[in-house]
């Protein structure tokens, strides 16, 4: 059986329908089993309904301050759904250590900058203003820091003379959604491995 994979995100969920669709395929690694967004509205649950994947949103404001109620109730929708990788993808809210520290090493997110450079937000804006000469997007393990931990893979692209903000998100989004999907794959490929061959 493939590895059950949920992603959380926030928004227009391009990401999300990019792992989607290359999950599609039937030697693809991974079956993108459950789609959580903490908008209501979010456009990506739309999508996902639509394509038979389990999509439900589970709201912040129903929980006030209290992120960790938020995350465990997060947590219990993956548990119900045997979840057991989790990707980011353009999920906008900073996780406590509770979420994170359920999910170490099996949780991905994907960020708009070749980090370490640009963690954050506004990362386009940031390259363009530092007059980069190359940019681009990484998929990372996530860790108790802020668009940290080990480094899974990474897409750069040019920046080009006359670039301003949309043209060069527009390039790496592009990229975004070719890398994630494919880290992802390699991901789960290596998480079956057998851990060691027992010598005669
Ligand atoms: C993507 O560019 C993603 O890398 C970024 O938000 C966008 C979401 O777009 N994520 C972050 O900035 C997280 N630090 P999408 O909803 O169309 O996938």
């Amino acid at each position: 059986m493939k590895p059950r994979v949920a992603v959380l995100c926030s928004g227009r969920g391009s990401n999300m329908t990019a792992l989607i669709t290359a999950a599609r395929a039937p030697d693809y690694p991974a079956e993108i089993a459950l789609v959580i967004s903490d908008k209501p509205a979010a456009p990506a649950l739309g999508f996902a309904a639509a394509e038979g994947i389990a999509a439900q949103a589970v709201p912040a404001a129903a929980f006030g301050r209290d992120r960790a109620a938020h995350e465990r109730a997060i947590d219990a929708v993956f548990v119900a759904h045997g979840i057991e990788v989790v990707c980011l993808a353009g999920y906008m809210r900073i996780l406590t250590p509770y979420l994170v520290g359920r999910w170490a090493g099996r949780m991905l997110n994907i960020h708009p900058s070749l980090l370490p450079k640009y963690p954050g937000l506004d990362t386009h804006a940031r390259a363009l203003a530092a007059g980069e000469a190359e940019h681009g997007c990484t998929v990372h393990l996530v860790t108790a820091v802020l668009d940290d931990g080990p480094i899974l893979g990474q897409a750069s692209v040019p920046v080009l003379p006359g670039d301003d903000e949309p043209t060069l998100a527009a390039r790496v989004l592009a990229q975004e959604h070719i890398l994630f999907p494919a880290t992802l794959a390699a991901f789960v490929r290596q998480m079956h491995l057998p851990e060691s061959t027992p010598t005669p």
